[in-house]
């Protein structure tokens, strides 16, 4: 979604935000846009397309000690130069930049349109813009922005700068998230910590409703009706070189090699070899609280979902507890039945996604017990749910997500074993379990280093328009995700399906121009792989297996064989190498792979 960054302080804005700027890109980049504060004036730039070409406006000269920047993945208005922020009021003296949307923008613009105002872009921010221009009687700023965001309906992150007030810089929050930076003499914010983690020693979570007066000594915040609140400040867990590419070309590639680092630290403490079970601190429920448990849904979006649709297998062979994976998206929207014999699990890496945080807030509405599996320590989600198990996999920034995905099912399993244990798990099976999870990062590793051969098969892909990815129970998942990743980062059409499914429909699509990749492992269903393997021979589909070493008892065109390890964990290794695959796939059709058209990594609107 959109990124937002601010600072004031001694040093010159420019060069600080468009760094920040740099770092929020993976957050929405169709339009970027920087305004600093200058004796008076505002300095702005702004343009469609990535903050490198806001770069070449040169705005890094743009004099002053205060300012605010974004980038911009838009929902209000086409990305262009005129609807990049910040946006101003007609006299140039307030710039704001906005994270949301503003429902009642079209009322709000018809008042002020019949007083005389004119619009030079379409979007609600520009709005807010000259709302505040009308509605400044001289008062503090912050008393005259929590005047205004009392006039408006809907969501926002968004902050303010008035050229006649250059010591002070406001953010607000509603729904969109807002972190403070805590400098030396100078104060930074952003929509996530990465904005400013260069700078800051500590930082401040605003919560829904806050509002933040900011200086270059200090910051208070209150609510919109003037009350005050008080916050404590927590240390940034991520330093500065997390947030680096290194030596890789894309992020992508380097987050699916941080994995087994990635999913060292998931288990990190968390292996309990003396009761064969695993000890999570951050859930609360105590032993008969999860033996009451009848039921588990998983919610999540995108990869988030996909990794609980893995994980729902694992559960339900390790604890024997019916679980189910939804997308938040949908199930916040379908008047849910919400049990109280129900575990809520909801899975985010940013801990942001606006449909994932409402679905929380609506199981928790309904008196519902919910757990976070959230990367980002703090975020709104991990802060709603109250308890749950943190990834700490380290910062994502590709768009895609890989590590998280692991590590997200990771965490599932640490929790299957753990339900499991309390159940009918025999402590023989969680040792298996948890041997097989102290295994996982090397046999990681060891996929990573043959990725040569992967390379290779990509090239199955060259003349192909359509491709399915097809497997059986969690398989199937491991299917989903693969595909998914495919079509984000290489834009070919990928359909999963559920390898039992092909020949009730899709099987009238497969032609020799259209692989199918099959995730095969050597489990009680292999056979049942191997004829849906022959189905599609017949029709002369190409046929990529990912698979585990042995006999074939079926010819592929293609196969990548990963070590065994156990049957519950197997999926977690499959999966790897279909991230290499969307890679090189994407690599070799000269895709944009960290910053895929049309997406953004964190969707904090609906
Ligand atoms: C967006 C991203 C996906 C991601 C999903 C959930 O749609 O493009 O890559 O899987 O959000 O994100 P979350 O931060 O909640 O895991």
């Amino acid at each position: 979604m959109c990124g937002i960054v601010g600072y004031i302080g001694k040093r010159q804005a420019a060069p600080i935000l468009m760094a920040g700027l740099h770092r929020l890109e993976y957050r929405g980049y169709d339009s970027a846009g920087i305004a600093v504060g200058n004796k008076g004036t505002l300095k702005v730039a702004k343009c469609k397309g990535r903050v490198r070409e806001l770069d070449e406006l040169k705005p890094q000269r743009f004099k002053g000690v205060m300012g605010i920047a974004h980038t911009r993945w838009a929902t209000n208005g086409e990305p262009s130069d005129r609807n990049a922020h910040p946006h101003c009021d007609s006299a140039g003296r307030f710039a704001v930049v906005h994270n949301g949307i503003i429902e009642n923008a079209a009322a709000l613009k018809a008042q002020l349109a019949a007083r005389g105002v004119t619009f030079s872009s379409d979007t609600d921010t520009e709005v807010f813009a000259h709302l505040i221009a009308m509605m400044d009687d001289g008062s503090p700023l912050e008393n005259v922005v929590s005047a205004a965001l009392r006039l408006v309906v809907g969501t926002y992150g968004l902050a303010v700068i008035d050229a006649a007030r250059p010591d002070v810089l406001v953010v607000a929050r509603n729904g969109s998230p807002i972190v403070l930076g805590i400098g030396d003499k100078e104060m930074l914010f952003g929509s996530d910590s990465a904005a400013f983690v260069r700078h800051a020693t500590s930082m401040v979570h605003l919560d829904d409703g806050e509002i933040a007066v900011v200086r270059a000594d200090g910051y208070e915040t209150r609510k919109l009706d003037g009350t005050s609140t008080v916050k404590t400040p927590s240390e940034l867990v991520w330093k500065d070189e997390a947030y680096e590419k290194g030596t890789f070309d894309h992020y992508m590639r380097k987050e699916i090699g941080d994995q087994p680092d990635a999913v060292r630290r998931t288990l990190g403490g968390r292996l309990e070899a003396r009761f064969q079970t695993t000890h999570l601190g951050g859930i609360e429920l105590a032993a008969r609280d999860l033996l009451d448990v009848r039921r588990i849904k998983i919610l999540g979006c995108g990869a988030a979902y996909i990794a609980g649709a893995t994980a729902s297998h694992l559960i339900e062979q390790l604890a024997r507890i019916p679980t189910q994976a939804e997308p938040a998206s949908e199930f916040r929207y379908r008047n849910p039945v919400i049990e109280m014999d129900t575990l809520y699990i909801a899975v985010s890496q940013s801990g942001e996604t606006f449909d994932t945080l409402a679905a929380v807030q609506e199981v928790k509405r309904r008196g519902g017990r919910v757990i976070g599996i959230v990367n980002v320590v703090g975020s709104t989600i991990a802060r709603e749910c109250g308890q749950g198990i943190y990834l700490h996999a380290g910062p994502e920034i590709a768009v895609v997500s890989t590590k998280t995905f692991t590590c997200s099912v990771v965490a599932l399993a640490l929790l299957a074993i753990h339900l499991g244990r309390l159940r009918d798990l025999s402590n023989a099976n969680g040792a298996r379990l948890i041997k097989g999870l102290e295994a996982l990062p090397d046999h990681i590793a060891a996929i990573l280093k043959r990725e040569d051969e992967i390379a290779r098969l990509a090239e199955c892909f060259r003349k192909a328009e359509h491709a399915f990815y097809v497997g059986r129970a969690a398989g199937y998942a491991i299917a989903m995700e693969g595909a998914l990743k495919l079509k984000e980062v290489s834009y070919l059409h990928a359909e999963a399906y559920p390898a039992s499914e092909l020949k009730h429909g899709p099987l009238a699509l497969v032609t020799p121009e259209t692989p199918t990749v099959i995730v095969l492992p050597r489990d009680d269903l292999y056979r049942k792989n191997v004829s849906t393997i022959e189905e599609i021979k017949a029709r002369g589909g190409p046929v990529i297996a990912i698979t585990h070493p042995g006999e074939a008892h079926v010819a592929f065109d293609r196969s990548f064989e990963v070590p065994l390890l156990e049957p519950e964990l197997d999926p977690l290794l499959l999966n790897i190498p279909l991230q290499l695959l969307a890679y090189h796939v994407a690599l070799q059709r000269g895709c944009d792979i960290d910053q895929p058209r049309n997406l953004a990594k964190s969707v904090t609107v609906e």
